[in-house]
């Protein structure tokens, strides 16, 4: 599991939070990667960590609590993701293993393609999906049979639409390409070009084309679009408190702590653990992270980070709100919000 990088693309919210930290449905995204590969039947997982090495231990810990067997390999530099095959290279010795990036999320699961990989045993198996922008993904190329003839990384004319997903399976003789790389005009070892030698040199290299798949590109609209998805098969759940002066409509879950009063909530949306949701309105696809205060205010299809405190702002749509963030009306109109803010910033809105 790839939990390293420097999150540019999420800026400014990886100013101070790894970007496998960001909570989809108040769950980080990396979450659902480890309970993906947990549920795919494996149990010992390497986590390459980069300089938020402290934060992501600190939220997986030695992983039991999702029945996983974790250890921490330190990656000094984010060089690239062969690199990182590199750094896990002794923990790997000669088993077959996925490869799996902890800023993606993929709806389904991975069983199937487990599964299907340790049937046929290809050199490698990758996923594919069709996207609208193939220039910032590894793109392949297929022939008519469906095979896979070529990789690139991040093409200026990408030759198709199908875009590298984050997970990867290989066996061990990925470890013969990665040890020939160079690095890319980026400066990384890139899997795309051990992908390629592998293909280059005869090696059989598998494709699936899934959809279902969204990458954290610093594009909010994705973001809000896979919490959406995921509160869609939310169940309501009420560990915290809701007085009489507040009406819940739909799948609303207010975890251990939460308070709400005075408030009208239309799910599907989660009240994070010790927030509290006062005279306010929450809208559908919304996650209110832990120990937030909302007050006096309405806020819909949006994901809200722990610690932030909206008062007296009318109307919040479409916003990823950071950590500790404080949101107040400024005297003057207008009143039309669509909001990115980074850790700690404070923003005065008219209302
Ligand atoms: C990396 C890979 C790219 C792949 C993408 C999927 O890109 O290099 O081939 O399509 O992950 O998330 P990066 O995140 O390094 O830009």
């Amino acid at each position: 599991m790839l939990a390293g990088g420097s999150g540019t693309r999420l800026r400014p919210i990886t100013h101070t939070s790894a970007k496998q930290l960001v909570p989809v449905a108040n769950k980080p995204v990396l979450f659902y990667g480890l309970e993906a590969i947990a549920a795919a039947g494996i149990g010992d997982i390497g986590i390459v960590v980069g300089d938020t090495h402290a934060e992501i231990e600190a939220a997986v810990g030695d992983g039991s609590a999702l029945g996983l067997r974790v250890t921490y390999l330190r990656q000094r530099a984010p060089l690239g993701l062969a690199h990182a095959v590199l750094v896990a290279r002794d923990y790997l010795g000669d088993d077959d293993f996925v490869m799996y990036l902890g800023d993606n999320f993929i709806l389904g699961g991975i069983q199937d393609i487990v599964g299907r990989f340790t049937r046929d045993r290809p050199a490698a198996q990758i996923m594919l999906t069709r996207v609208g922008d193939p220039r910032q993904f590894g793109v392949a190329e297929l022939d008519a049979a469906g095979r896979v003839i070529g990789l690139e990384e991040k093409p200026v004319a990408p030759k198709s639409d199908l875009a590298l997903v984050g997970v990867y399976l290989f066996t061990p003789v990925v470890h013969e390409a990665v040890a020939e790389l160079k690095p890319s005009w980026r400066g990384e070892l890139e899997i795309t070009d051990a992908l390629q030698w592998l293909i280059e040199r005869g090696h059989g290299v598998e494709s699936t084309v899934i959809s279902g798949y969204w990458k954290d590109t610093g594009n909010v609209t994705d973001m809000l679009e896979v919490n959406r998805l995921v509160l869609e098969s939310l169940d309501g759940r009420l560990d915290g408190r809701v007085d009489d002066g507040s009406e819940l409509i739909g799948r609303v879950v207010v975890e251990a702590g939460g308070v709400v009063e005075r408030s009208r909530i239309v799910g599907p949306a989660i009240i994070g653990a010790g927030a509290r949701v006062a005279d306010s309105y929450i809208g559908p696809f919304t996650s209110i992270a832990a120990d937030c205060v909302i007050s006096g205010s309405e806020i819909e299809y949006s994901i809200v980070l722990p610690r932030a405190s909206i008062s007296g702002v009318s109307r919040i749509e479409a916003s990823l709100i950071g950590h500790d963030v404080e949101v107040t009306p400024a005297p003057n109109t207008p009143r039309a919000h669509r909001l990115v803010l980074g850790d700690h910033s404070k923003v005065q809105i008219s209302s």
